[in-house]
């Protein structure tokens, strides 16, 4: 398999770059992906042929921008499975997704003495919101907990999920820890006691299939940026007659019905949740992603990140004075691998990084009550994709050696 990804490396004009006059090594693709050529040739191409605004303009122009932009709607529709198009919302990304929700959704249907629950895995945009809305509706906001591996307790989730509940929010697979929680059987909970499930996916849907109906998710919400596409635009899939009930969640332009002096009326889903001007170059581009991603094949990607994870993570645990947080069985682990050593601040440790041509993430990962559960204030984070190889893990590991001596430790 290894031969296939080494060749997927040349759509990738970026990787083809040297820093600190090394190769360079890409693995932050957790914060966010390389771009493919086809990606970015689809946002040049939107911008030199059919640029005009959508929904607004009856011209031949704004009809082929408003016809790309609702296609890319129909292909992330069938890459998530979602039954019908309505159902996906474009928004700027994750946190935008998960914002609309704890406010139109959690406004709307959350009560003193409810509870709302999640975990202590979440990254901040999967935290703050519902933090705001406990702090706002005076609801009581509890945290699953952590196993000593760093796995979601789903004893723990059992107890914490009650009839009080009526959200639960939860990362499909954490940017820390490289675990990916059973999204399938939280949603059997919740729903056990008329809770919704709100999922963060931005970690889950660029590596592995992602079908919201078999998982059987209320609201799933992910970014295009993490998948191959443009920065400011990601998605919030829900389901149709929750996001029917909800109230808009920004007014203005192209989300109404009508408007008269005193009062308005919404459009229909999903224009209802758009105001404004799109990101529909965006758009465009995390269809073209999609269609990378699919030619590719989700299922392979998967294993051979997979592939990747069991060659990295036993050599990486080898490796005197570095502790790795999450899993140390390489099947219970993604490809993000978080670690310190030697007392290293993670900072000096991807500066130093950074000489060898690797570029890592290092500081808390916006995860700080993460951090502080596992007594750390920051890792070093490696995280993996598709267009990462056996060669890189090794210079992963070259890059670890080059630290040791170069701080002596
Ligand atoms: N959420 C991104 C990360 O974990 C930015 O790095």
């Amino acid at each position: 398999m290894d031969k296939k990804f080494q060749k997927i490396r040349d759509d990738f004009p970026i990787l083809k770059q040297r820093i600190n006059d090394e190769p360079l090594v890409y693995l932050d693709s957790a914060a966010t992906s390389q771009k493919p050529q086809a990606v970015i040739d689809a946002v040049a191409d939107y911008y030199q042929t059919i640029n005009a605004n959508t929904h607004r303009s009856v011209y031949t122009l704004g009809q082929q921008a408003t016809d790309q932009y609702e296609l890319a709607r129909k292909k992330i529709q069938n890459f998530i499975n979602a039954q019908f198009s309505k159902e996906v919302i474009f928004t700027k990304g994750t946190t935008d997704s998960l914002n609309l929700v704890a406010s139109s959704y959690g406004e709307d249907n959350i009560q003193a003495g409810d509870e709302i629950v999640i975990t202590y895995m979440e990254h901040h945009s999967n935290l703050i919101p519902w933090q705001q809305l406990a702090i706002k509706k005076h609801v009581v906001l509890k945290y699953i907990e952590l196993t000593s591996d760093g796995q979601l307790d789903m004893t723990d989730a059992v107890n914490k999920i009650t009839d009080k509940t009526k959200i639960v929010a939860v990362a499909h697979a954490s940017n820390v820890l490289g675990v990916t929680n059973d999204i399938k059987k939280l949603a059997q909970i919740a729903h056990s006691h008329n809770a919704v499930i709100v999922v963060d996916g931005a970690q889950a849907v660029p590596h592995q299939p992602v079908d919201v109906q078999e998982l059987n998710a209320d609201f799933y919400a992910f970014s295009g940026h993490k998948m191959l596409s443009p920065m400011g635009i990601g998605v919030l899939y829900g389901k149709k007659e929750l996001l029917e009930q909800m109230s808009p969640y920004q007014f203005g332009g192209e989300m109404i019905n009508s408007v008269e002096k005193f009062n308005s009326t919404w459009s229909e889903l999903p224009w209802k949740f758009e105001a404004g001007t799109q990101n529909v170059s965006g758009a465009i581009g995390l269809g073209k992603a999609i269609d990378y991603l699919n030619n590719v094949g989700m299922e392979e990607i998967a294993e051979y990140e997979q592939e990747l994870v069991d060659y990295a993570l036993p050599r990486l645990l080898n490796i005197k004075g570095l502790t790795i947080y999450g899993p140390h069985d390489s099947h219970n682990h993604n490809a993000v691998i978080s670690f310190n050593f030697n007392n290293l601040h993670p900072h000096d440790v991807a500066t130093a990084f950074d000489m060898d041509g690797v570029a890592v993430r290092a500081g808390h990962h916006c995860a700080q009550p993460l951090m502080k559960y596992l007594g750390v204030v920051a890792t070093v984070r490696a995280s993996f994709y598709f267009y990462n190889t056996k060669a890189d893990v090794d210079k992963l590991l070259q890059a670890i050696a080059d630290t040791k001596e170069f701080f002596r430790v």
